[in-house]
């Protein structure tokens, strides 16, 4: 086996092994369940506040905008290209594999850093505390 063909197969494997862990239950069990429905297809969960509640510092069409066609195409692009992933692993198309992979991590990754972006975010101020602080 030469460096290509076993780079290749590790990328398989990964892939493989990657959406076994996203879809099973330990997943669930792990708390990463709000970003995926029952059925495990990537969700879009409502927002935590209503689209208005960060004006005056984030008006309400940004936060709408944001949430609806930013973080909302993430989620819809990543089940996309989990379903053309698994079509390719099917046919064993290894570089149509890699290509979907590739764009999967991106747009896997939007999804979960906009989750984590929207329930992280208030309308009160709090003021730096320790470390920050200095
Ligand atoms: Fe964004």
């Amino acid at each position: 086996m030469d460096r290509r063909e076993f780079l290749k197969t590790g990328t398989v494997i990964g892939v493989a092994t990657a959406l076994d862990s996203v879809f099973a239950k330990g997943v669930i069990e792990s708390g990463l369940d709000r970003l995926v429905d029952e059925k495990g297809n990537f969700v879009l969960q409502p927002l935590p506040y209503p689209t208005d509640f960060l004006e005056p510092v984030i008006d309400e069409e940004t936060v709408y905008l944001h949430y609806t066609y930013h973080h909302g195409g993430a989620v819809k692009k990543a089940n996309k290209d989990l379903q053309m992933i698994k079509k390719a692993l099917k046919e064993g198309n290894l570089s149509e594999v890699d290509y979907w992979t590739k764009r999967f991590e991106y747009h896997f990754s939007s999804h979960v850093l906009h989750t984590i972006y929207w329930t992280n975010l208030t309308n009160k101020k709090i003021e730096p505390k320790g470390e920050l602080k200095r």
